[in-house]
C-alpha cells in the first residue's frame, strides 16, 4: 500500500480512521491509529461530555448546557493534546459536521488546537477556506456522496478562495451514522461506492490531483484492494475501529455491535434530516411508538433540528442519545454503525487491527 499524501501531510498508510461522534474517536483511539502509521480522526462533537464533563462550565440535567458547552473548546484543546501525547508529530485530524450550530466557531477552535487536517461533511464545507484562512498549513477535506457535491466545493474554493481540496473522502450509503443520501438512494445500484468512485475521480481531475478516499462498507484488505482498483488512494473506515481496545466508547458500545445481527442494522431516521444507519435496539422500538426518553434539547446541538422541532418529529434527541450510548448506556444510548457491524466478532488492538488491514490475515 502506497502512503496518502494530504496537503504537506504523508500518511504512511492509506488508511483513515473515520470521525465517530460522541466520543468514540477522541484522543485514545485517534491518537492510537496516527502513532500506528494510519491517520487518526478526533469527533470534534460532544466535546463537552469529554472526561466527566470537567470542561463544560454550565451543566444542566447531566447535559453540556447550549452549543458553547456541547461543543467545548477547553475539552477539544484538551483531546487533542492527550491525542498528540499518544502520536506526537505524526499526522492526527479532526472531523466537524456542517450540521453543528456553531460550526465556524468550531472549526476555529480546531485550527488554534493545533490540528493538521480538517475532514468535514453532513452538508457541503463551501466557506471552510475561510474559516480557516489564518492557519495555511491546515489540510481541509470536504465528504461527499457524489461527483456533483464535489463540483460544487471545487466551483466555489477556486473562485473565491483559489484553492482545491487537499483530499476529498467519497462516503457510500452502507456507512455508519448520517448518509448524504435518501433511503431510497442508499439501496439503489448506482448509488454504490463501487459505482461513484470512478465519476468522482473525474471530476478529480477536471480541478487537479487530489486524492480520493473511499468510504462505507469497507471491511477487511480485500475490501481495500477493490476501492483501490477502482481509482481510490486511500480509505476511510469507521464501523472496524469501533472494534478496538483503544476505542473511546463504552464497552458496551462495542458489545452492543458484536451482539448485533445483520437485519439489526438499520436506516434510522434522524433530526439531522438525513437517513442514519444504527442498531436497531429497543430505544428504537420504543421512539417509533413515542415511548422514547424526554426531549429536553439542553444541548443545543444540530441546526436542522432548529432548537428540539426535528426531534420531536423524529422522537428522540440526537446528541442525548448519542451521548448514552458512548457513555454505554443500553437502554437509551442511539448505537451508529455501518452495514457491516454484525462483522463484528472481537475487539483487538489498533496495532492488529491495522496488521490484519495491511497484510490480510
Ligand atoms: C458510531 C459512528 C459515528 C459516526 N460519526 C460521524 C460524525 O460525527 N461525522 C462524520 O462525518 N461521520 C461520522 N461517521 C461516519 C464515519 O466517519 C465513517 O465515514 C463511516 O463509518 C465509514 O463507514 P464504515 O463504518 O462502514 O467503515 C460515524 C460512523 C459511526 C459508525
Amino acid at each position: 500500500m502506497n502512503p496518502l499524501k494530504i496537503g504537506q501531510h504523508t500518511i504512511e498508510l492509506p488508511i483513515v480512521q473515520g470521525g465517530m461522534g460522541i466520543g468514540v474517536s477522541w484522543d485514545r483511539l485517534a491518537g492510537t491509529v496516527s502513532l500506528e502509521g494510519g491517520l487518526g480522526i478526533i469527533s470534534a462533537i460532544g466535546t463537552g461530555y469529554y472526561q466527566n464533563m470537567q470542561y463544560a462550565a454550565k451543566v444542566i440535567n447531566s447535559r453540556p448546557y447550549d452549543t458553547q458547552n456541547l461543543y467545548s473548546f477547553e475539552a477539544l484543546k484538551e483531546i487533542v493534546k492527550n491525542a498528540r501525547k499518544i502520536c506526537a508529530h505524526k499526522p492526527i485530524g479532526v472531523n466537524i459536521m456542517c450540521a453543528i450550530n456553531d460550526y465556524s466557531r468550531v472549526v476555529a477552535d480546531a485550527c488554534k488546537s493545533g490540528i493538521d487536517i480538517i475532514i468535514s461533511g453532513a452538508g457541503l464545507p463551501t466557506n471552510l477556506p475561510e474559516l480557516t484562512k489564518n492557519f495555511p498549513n491546515v489540510a481541509l477535506v470536504p465528504i461527499v456522496s457524489s461527483a456533483k457535491a464535489l463540483k460544487i466545493i471545487c466551483k466555489r474554493w477556486t473562485q473565491r478562495y483559489g484553492r482545491v481540496p487537499d483530499a476529498v473522502v467519497l462516503e457510500g450509503p452502507l456507512s455508519g451514522g448520517h448518509q448524504g443520501f435518501t433511503y431510497e438512494q442508499c439501496a439503489m445500484e448506482e448509488y454504490q461506492l463501487e459505482n461513484l468512485i470512478a465519476p468522482v475521480k473525474e471530476e478529480i481531475r477536471e480541478w487537479g490531483d487530489f486524492p480520493l478516499i473511499a468510504a462505507g462498507g469497507i471491511w477487511d484488505k480485500n475490501d481495500i484492494d477493490k476501492a483501490m482498483a477502482l481509482g481510490a488512494d486511500g480509505v476511510q473506515m469507521g464501523t472496524r475501529f469501533i472494534g478496538t481496545h483503544e476505542c473511546d466508547a463504552d464497552e458496551v458500545f462495542k458489545q452492543v455491535l458484536i451482539e448485533a445481527k445483520k437485519e439489526d442494522i438499520q436506516l434510522l431516521k434522524s433530526p439531522v434530516g438525513y437517513p442514519a444507519r444504527g442498531v436497531r435496539t429497543n430505544l428504537i422500538n420504543l421512539v417509533d411508538k413515542r415511548e422514547g426518553p424526554a426531549i429536553k434539547c439542553v444541548s443545543n446541538c444540530v441546526t436542522p433540528c432548529q432548537r428540539g422541532k426535528e426531534a420531536k418529529e423524529v422522537g428522540y434527541c440526537i446528541a442525548d442519545r448519542l451521548a448514552d450510548a458512548w457513555k454505554g448506556k443500553r437502554e437509551s444510548g442511539l448505537f451508529f454503525t455501518g452495514a457491516n457491524g454484525y462483522k463484528l466478532k472481537e475487539i483487538i488492538s489498533v496495532k492488529e487491527l491495522l496488521h490484519k488491514l495491511v497484510n490480510g490475515e
